[in-house]
């Protein structure tokens, strides 16, 4: 059976395309998905891709996950949610924060993340190709 990664994407991510696009880009959130699913192909793996507006419903993928890893842009709930932070650490899953955007040059508030501490790995900044990237890393770590 093939190996699955989760792919996570939080609040506000669905509107990506239409979304600030000086900050977010073009991309679509489709484009994204289509993009993980097409790296993790090559790497031998299956992307398992999900969005939500929810915290609730993010937590609940993540507790209930078979993917060996994730790679999650937890959006907005990076700089306030301890129960995304609890869930990742209850599953002991190798898991990287993508950022599309650099975080830390934008306002003070996106500085702080529950997430990067505890993470195998942070990416901000390179759009698109931050989530190509932290599927490569994590599916070597996991192989
Ligand atoms: C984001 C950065 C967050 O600060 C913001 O709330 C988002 C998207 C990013 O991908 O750059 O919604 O995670």
């Amino acid at each position: 059976m093939t190996k699955a990664i989760l792919i996570l994407n939080g609040p506000n991510l669905n509107m990506l395309g239409a979304r600030e696009p000086s900050i977010y880009g073009n991309h679509t959130l489709d484009d994204i998905e289509k993009a993980c699913e097409k790296k993790a192909k090559t790497l031998g793996f299956e992307a398992v891709c999900r969005q939500s507006n929810s915290e609730s419903e993010i937590v609940s993928w993540i507790q209930e996950t078979n993917a060996k890893a994730i790679v999650i842009n937890a959006a907005a709930y990076t700089h306030t949610s301890v129960a995304i932070r609890d869930a990742l650490l209850s599953r002991k899953l190798p898991f990287i924060e993508v950022h599309l955007s650099n975080v830390y040059a934008r306002e003070e508030f996106r500085h702080h993340s529950f997430l990067s501490d505890v993470a195998f790995g942070v990416v901000s900044g390179l759009g698109v190709e931050g989530y190509k990237a932290a599927i490569e890393v994590v599916s070597q770590h996991i192989k």
